[in-house]
């Protein structure tokens, strides 16, 4: 997947002193599924001239980028480190100074835990074009495909997407806020802190009993869902080893999980059936 470039220098060696500044586009490449892309993103994707992604970003994907694009990859592997935010922040932008047009790919939404709001600032403050194209966010993509309404009106009004890792490692979470019922908990990051979690929100009354929905790799070929209680989560994570990137779900809606009645994604076999016969 990785079609790094030799040497960063030649690559910032301006094009052409007359060629104007660059633009950046921060684009959402969604949970994985190459077909979530928007248009506006595919577009984007299938004529770029330098793309800096990360890790997450599927590689059905990447596989839409043309062979002539130059790609870097800033990805942070877990417990690993990539290039550090500032650094990305000005690789941005001298590759806007040296006349490149550059994507800016990151998983899901640029703005939902993907530090896209920093480095729009940053390229703002360096007076360089920059457009958002908003991506399908994990906790969106992983509840449909895997049949889990993040929403019902009998059982939960509103959603809070949380981050499950804090600054500093462990979260420190408004437990009590996050332990009213009707409501659904996503949690980005959440899966190394998962015990931690769920001690937090039972502390403050959340039952032990609430389903609890672990999505491995949502959309791809290989997701994974695994159901479980809050009160058993820190065993099934022990047991069942879920990998990055995981999205715990906690709610009441998990409970509308049907693992015989999934439909692949690109193949509604049994709607086709139907027509026919009633036609
Ligand atoms: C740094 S956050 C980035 C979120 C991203 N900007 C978005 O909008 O989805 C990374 C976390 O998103 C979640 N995530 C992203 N893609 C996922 C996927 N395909 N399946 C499950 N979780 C995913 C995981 O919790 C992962 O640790």
């Amino acid at each position: 997947m990785t079609r790094a470039i030799d040497s960063l220098d030649k690559l910032l060696a301006p094009v052409d002193p007359a060629k104007p500044q660059g633009a950046v586009w921060l684009v959402g490449a969604g949970p994985g599924d190459v077909e979530l892309l928007t248009v506006k993103a595919l577009r984007l994707l299938q004529r770029a001239e330098v793309v800096v992604y990360d890790r997450l970003v599927s590689e059905a994907v990447m596989a839409e980028v043309p062979e002539s694009a130059l790609c870097i990859d800033v990805g942070k592997q877990p417990g690993q480190h990539g290039l550090k935010q500032a650094q990305i922040n000005k690789l941005l932008v001298d590759l806007a100074r040296s006349g490149r047009n550059v994507i800016r790919l990151k998983g899901g939404d640029p703005f939902i835990f993907g530090r896209g709001g920093e480095e729009m600032v940053s390229l703002q403050a360096a007076g360089i074009r920059c457009e958002v194209v908003p991506g399908i966010t994990a906790a969106v993509g992983c509840a449909a495909a895997s049949g889990i309404p993040l929403t019902h009106r009998d059982c939960a009004q509103s959603l809070r997407l949380i981050t499950g890792h804090g600054r500093r490692g462990e979260p420190q979470l408004d437990a009590a806020a996050l332990s009213a019922v009707n409501q659904t908990l996503v949690f980005y990051m959440g899966l190394s802190w998962s015990a931690s979690i769920s001690a937090q929100l039972q502390a403050q009354g959340r039952d032990p009993e609430t389903p609890v929905a672990i999505i491995e790799k949502g959309t791809r070929p290989d997701q994974r869902v695994l159901i479980t209680t809050l009160g058993g989560l820190a065993e099934t994570v022990a047991r069942d080893q879920p990998v990055s990137p995981s999205l715990l779900v906690v709610g009441e809606v998990v409970r509308f999980y049907r693992a015989d009645l999934q439909v692949r994604s690109g193949k509604p076999v049994s709607r086709c059936a139907v027509q026919e016969r009633s036609a």
